[in-house]
């Protein structure tokens, strides 16, 4: 499989054609960026980690059932998915108070919730990504109702095999940002990427930050917590 025209360029990815029409190849960057693009900067690796470990996750979750524009790995930092057309919507889970939903809520971040949240945004860069309601995205004809039934469905039971896989690794999946897709027949799959940059993870017993917030927050040990996650994911499934 060969890549042809660039199709598009993200903050930590590129698109590009194949010669199959169904099919893209996405090519990782170290490019990292953050608070809508205002932060920018670079982690050395980041693509090669964020591919394999968006690969082999991806391939588990379609073990338990849950579709995926995965196809085939290509080298480290390239890999072949299912053409999908993206659903305007960013869905977050959490599992734990952090980040936006602590800022927003005044809540101590590291609280632990009973039940996971359910909370979706509008994938827009140029109003920031605003939080909205399920019936915000019906209005806006983003989704409709029972596609966004199908991704809470998909994103809890997600939730439920990464939470479960996580913690074998030593490891809290504190919260996560997922995107679907829609391949042409209109069937509704797991795309973008599941990775340090798109999960919140700490270690089990330190509560060290093994994620995108070192960037963020300027903590330092950015590669450092990359590598370190990505060796609990490899040693482990
Ligand atoms: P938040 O607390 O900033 O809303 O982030 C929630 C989760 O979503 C966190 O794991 C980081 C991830 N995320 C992205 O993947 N992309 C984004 O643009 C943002 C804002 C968050
Ligand atoms: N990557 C996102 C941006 O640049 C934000 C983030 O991950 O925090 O907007």
């Amino acid at each position: 499989m060969e890549k042809k025209e660039q199709l598009y360029e993200g903050k930590a990815k590129k698109v590009y054609a194949t010669e199959n029409p169904e099919l893209y190849i996405v090519s990782y960057k170290d490019d990292a960026t953050a608070f809508n693009g205002l932060k920018k900067g670079t982690i050395a690796g980041k693509g090669v980690i964020n591919n394999k470990m968006s690969n082999l996750l991806m391939q588990k979750l379609e073990k338990s059932g849950i579709p995926t524009h995965y196809v085939e790995e290509l080298n480290d930092r390239e890999t072949v998915v299912k053409k999908v057309s993206i659903v305007p919507l960013e869905v977050i889970i959490r599992n734990i108070a952090a980040g936006s939903f602590s800022k927003r809520y005044g809540v101590e971040e590291g609280v632990v919730f009973d039940e996971p949240t359910f909370e979706v945004s509008y994938k827009n860069d140029d109003l920031g990504d605003p939080l909205m309601n399920e019936s915000h995205a019906i209005a806006m004809k983003l989704a409709t109702k029972e596609e966004i039934e199908t991704i809470k469905k998909y994103s809890l039971k997600i939730n439920e095999e990464l939470k479960a896989f996580w913690k074998e690794c030593g490891v809290i999946l504190v919260d996560f940002k997922l995107e679907f897709g829609k391949l042409s027949d209109g069937t509704i799959v797991l795309a973008d990427e599941i990775s340090p940059d798109t999960c919140r993870l700490w270690d089990s017993e330190t509560k060290e930050k093994l994620d995108k917030d070192r960037f963020r927050r300027d903590m330092g040990g950015v590669e450092d917590a990359y590598a370190e996650i990505m060796k609990r994911l490899t040693d482990n499934i």
